[in-house]
């Protein structure tokens, strides 16, 4: 199976001194960077587009992990791949035709993913796994960074290794997002999350880099 990662959510950072939190990432064991665009649509915020996406791209060689939790997002597919996203993760709540979009990810040279609110079971993409490359599993409701962390994710996370099992397909990762902390990160792993998204945990730290590197070993 794949390495554990940890991915900060940059939706945390301090966008006065963005480029100085970035060079932070770039020093530390955090493998991706998450980058969280909002709407005001699909969720009840609004938080950045393809420009502050540009600018991070150009300060590091990170492996770029977009959340598109905005409707209709295939309408922006080839914009944020050529903004440098890696993975694009949409909605599934958000597509109307997402075996499509997921095609259209994949054209565009990004890996693919798709993300469940809490309240979205996992069988959903019990016709769409063999396509993707992740499933984001939602432990918060999205919108905002800082929120409680939901606890059937572990069971959720669980219930989704299962799935793939029963499926027989080559596994895509399993990413969690939302109120991910020390307290949680080793269950989440042991039920079978390879990527951890956090944000206010690495952010509101006082050591950051020291955050990123508590969660991972939580993982070994
Ligand atoms: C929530 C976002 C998350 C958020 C995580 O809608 O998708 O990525 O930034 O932040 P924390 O870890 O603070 O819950
Ligand atoms: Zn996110």
């Amino acid at each position: 199976m794949n390495n554990l990662i940890i991915a900060p959510s940059v939706l945390s950072a301090n966008f006065a001194s963005l480029g100085a939190d970035i060079q932070m990432l770039n020093n530390s064991a955090a493998e991706w960077i998450h980058i969280d665009v909002m709407d005001g649509v699909f969720v009840p915020n609004i938080s950045f587009g393809f420009p502050v996406i540009d600018a991070i791209k150009k300060l590091t060689t990170k492996f770029l992990d977009v959340h598109l939790m905005i409707e209709k997002p295939e309408r922006y597919i080839q914009s944020f791949a050529n903004s440098g996203a890696n993975m694009i993760t949409v909605h599934w709540e958000a597509c109307t035709h997402i075996h499509r979009t997921i095609q259209e990810i994949k054209n565009a040279g990004c890996q693919a993913g798709i993300a469940l609110n809490p309240g979205t079971p996992v069988h959903v993409l019990v016709d769409l796994l063999h396509e993707i490359d992740l499933v984001l599993i939602m432990s918060v409701n999205p919108g905002f960074g800082g929120q409680l962390f939901i606890e059937n994710t572990i069971q959720k996370t669980k219930s989704l290794c299962e799935l793939i099992l029963s499926k027989n397909v080559k596994s895509p990762m399993i990413e969690i997002d939302g109120g991910v902390s020390d307290e949680n990160a080793q269950s989440l792993f042991s039920a079978g999350a390879h990527v951890l998204v956090a944000g206010n945990y690495i952010f509101k730290s006082t050591q950051p880099q020291k955050a990123i590197q508590t969660l991972l070993d939580l993982g070994k």
